[in-house]
């Protein structure tokens, strides 16, 4: 498709539900107890996986529109599901899973699309067998034999909140404690939600220690905006000249607001407001205008906060005065595409003067770019990155794939167009 250009970005934005929490509600909804009630659900491909995996254990779920009611049936209440459960694109679902299935009394496998059958799922089922878990395989498929766990005291290699999550889940059904040390803070959507639950779990700073839960109580959880989808508005209102962008209901927990911090460290224009508090994750108005931006070294434990937004930080960087480093940021390489190779090569194509590092990237920012034909290589947060990059290039680009788009922001471009109009 062209990638049409607006001509002005200014309005009001209310971003869909958080991706990482919707996927939290529904999982630890069907552990619970009884009924949860969910608003704001990111009605996005990745979150519908989830819901169809539950589906297929024997859970009643039923969605209309952004309200989802979660029918829990306790720790031991999932059924074997008939199928293997296909988690689609999402690595949160695939992850989250093999920590709760490998307590279970039944045997499942799990598997997704071609490219989560090559991410790296070592990162989990190793811990897990750390704990007792039976499991086949490093990447998808995954065939887990579900058994008694115990407990472990485990130090985490990489900063990954799904490999957090997955030993959290496995430690409320093994014996004795699990301690999980993490090296740099992740996002912490899963502590707060259970302990909201009633489950047996602790934060002392970077160590988290969680005992077997005999049952958790169900939710009522009214889902705030994904940070992670407001970035692009940000990115946009910062880079547009004459633009001011508000973003409405958005999640601005400590663990997930780098892009925040990053973008005032660039010089961008960017205020907070109505700040208000739900279920322990913190809420708030974000308004960001046309600014001025300079480079900036991106690197170390801001990294887990912002991980997800580097693509869309390129682009911030791509307009900025100077250089900017991204370094410690190897992660990339394993989502839903080689982040960095993609960044740099597309962004190449424009006339971005961009170098690939081990880590990272460097940009040169500042230079005028061109129009170029995008490929997104199926990965949503590419897609959306591109689309705003384009906005400032010099005649036209077209996109590959909108469609992946819906994997996180089923309306995006909907969304990004009314600011035109
Ligand atoms: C997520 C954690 C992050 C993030 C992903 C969602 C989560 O992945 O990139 O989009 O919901 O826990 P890692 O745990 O691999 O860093």
């Amino acid at each position: 498709m062209d990638i049409k250009k607006i001509k002005k970005a200014r309005g009001t934005i209310k971003v869909p539900g958080d991706k990482s929490i919707s996927h939290r509600a529904v999982m630890l909804g069907a552990l619970a107890d009884g009924i949860t009630s969910i608003t704001g659900f990111l009605n996005g491909a990745d979150c519908l996986s989830t819901i169809d995996c539950f589906r297929k254990m024997g859970i009643d779920i039923t969605i209309d529109n952004n309200k989802v009611i979660v029918c829990g049936k306790g720790l031991y209440g999932l059924k074997k599901p008939s199928q293997t459960l296909y988690t689609g694109n999402s690595g949160t679902t695939t992850r989250l899973l093999c920590g709760i299935l490998a307590g279970q009394r039944f045997d499942t496998s799990i598997t997704g699309d071609a490219s989560i059958q090559k991410r790296p799922m070592d990162r989990v089922t190793k811990p897990l067998t750390l704990m007792g878990a039976k499991i086949v395989n490093d990447r998808c498929p995954l065939y887990i034999t579900g058994t008694q766990l115990h407990g472990i005291d485990y130090t985490m290699p990489v900063a990954s909140a799904q490999v957090k999550t997955a030993l959290i889940l496995a430690g409320l059904y093994a014996e004795g404690k699990t301690t999980i040390h993490e090296l740099e803070k992740s996002r912490d959507h899963t502590e707060l939600m259970l302990t909201s639950m009633g489950a047996k779990l602790s934060v002392d700073s970077l160590d988290i220690t969680v005992e077997k839960t005999s049952s958790l109580q169900p939710l009522k959880a009214d889902i705030p905006g994904d940070i992670s989808s407001a970035a692009f508005f940000m990115v946009l209102g910062a880079i547009m000249p004459n633009s001011e962008i508000t973003i409405t209901n958005v999640g601005i927990n400590p663990t997930r607001t780098g892009i925040i911090d990053v973008l005032k460290d660039m010089g961008a224009d960017i205020t907070i407001e109505n700040i208000h508090y739900s279920a322990g994750e913190s809420i708030a108005d974000i308004t960001v205008r046309s600014s001025v931006l300079q480079g900036t070294e991106i690197g170390g434990d801001i990294i887990p906060k912002l991980i997800d937004e580097l693509p869309v930080i390129a682009v911030a960087a791509v307009f900025a005065d100077g250089e900017t480093i991204i370094k410690d940021a190897q992660e990339l390489k394993v989502k839903e595409t080689n982040r960095i190779r993609a960044v740099v090569d597309e962004f190449q194509k424009c006339g971005v003067d961009i170098t690939e590092t081990d880590d990272g990237m460097i940009i040169n920012g500042g230079k005028t770019i061109h129009g170029a034909d995008f490929k997104t290589y199926g990965d949503h947060r590419m897609a959306m990155s591109l689309t705003v990059l384009a906005q400032l290039a010099d005649g036209s680009s077209t996109l590959d794939d909108n469609d992946c788009a819906r994997v996180s922001y089923p309306s995006f471009f909907d969304d990004f167009y009314k600011l035109d109009k």
